[in-house]
């Protein structure tokens, strides 16, 4: 027979909730590279030359030693075009695509946070992570839940339009950063666009 008393440490247990780890590491998100339209899986030639040319040489400097993405699900398309993305930075830095955790019906909530948890364990060097587009909010709200120290400021700078280009940058102590990848030729305002001399602008 089970007794009351033999029932309490195992309620204390349950109850008892841990802190949350402090992220030390740094932490970029950034977004899959540009995809075709209308269901064609891949990158465009856009997207080819953002994760070939220039993810390469924005990253490659930043002292990464862990490059995670999502699972490729074939049934869905998932998550190929965020691999692709990092592939090139990824040989470049001789580090494998950690690729084990999953999206979909399928997805473990956590599974990211840990992975990265697990890595900071060890290793003091930056993080780079890729989702489907769209995700990296809710990357970015995963790790607030499951780390310390994490300040989101108000994103003034983002207008509800999903842009490539921009990354995030999640570092403890300090506020998310969000930034252009500029690369050469394909971010940034292409000249004769734009508001013209005199025109409002609500600043
Ligand atoms: C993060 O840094 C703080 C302050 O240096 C340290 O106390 C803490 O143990 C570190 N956390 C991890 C997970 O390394
Ligand atoms: C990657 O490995 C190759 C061959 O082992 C080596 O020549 C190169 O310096 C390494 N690059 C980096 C960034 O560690
Ligand atoms: C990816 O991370 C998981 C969890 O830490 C680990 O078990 C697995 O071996 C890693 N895979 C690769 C390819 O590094
Ligand atoms: C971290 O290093 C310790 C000591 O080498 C090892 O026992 C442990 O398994 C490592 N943890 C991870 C997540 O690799
Ligand atoms: C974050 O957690 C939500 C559920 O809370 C999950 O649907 C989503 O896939 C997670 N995002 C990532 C990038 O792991
Ligand atoms: C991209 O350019 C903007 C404006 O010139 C600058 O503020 C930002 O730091 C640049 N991003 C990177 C990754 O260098």
């Amino acid at each position: 027979m089970i007794s009351i008393s033999s029932l309490i440490p195992l309620a204390l247990l349950i109850c008892y909730t841990y802190a949350n780890p402090t992220l030390n590491n740094t932490v970029y998100i950034i977004s899959q590279a540009e995809t075709p339209s209308l269901g064609i899986d891949g990158l465009t030639p856009v997207g080819l030359r953002r994760a070939q040319h220039c993810i390469p040489n924005v990253f490659k400097g930043l002292g990464i030693g862990l490059i995670i993405s999502c699972t490729p699900d074939p049934d869905t398309g998932a998550c190929f075009a965020a691999v692709a993305t990092v592939t090139p930075l990824a040989q470049s830095l001789n580090l494998t695509v950690n690729t084990s955790c999953t999206t979909g019906d399928h997805a473990e909530d956590d599974c990211a946070s840990n992975l990265i948890a697990s890595f900071t364990q060890n290793s003091t060097a930056a993080i780079l992570a890729v989702w489907d587009a769209g995700d990296e909010d809710t990357f970015v709200d995963n790790l607030t839940s499951n780390f310390d120290g994490i300040d989101i400021p108000d994103q003034k700078d983002d207008d509800g339009v999903f842009h490539h280009d921009v990354f995030t940058i999640v570092r403890t102590g300090a506020s998310i950063r969000r930034l252009s990848q500029n690369c050469s030729g394909i971010d940034g305002k292409a000249l004769g666009t734009g508001r013209l001399p005199g025109e409002a602008c609500d600043t």
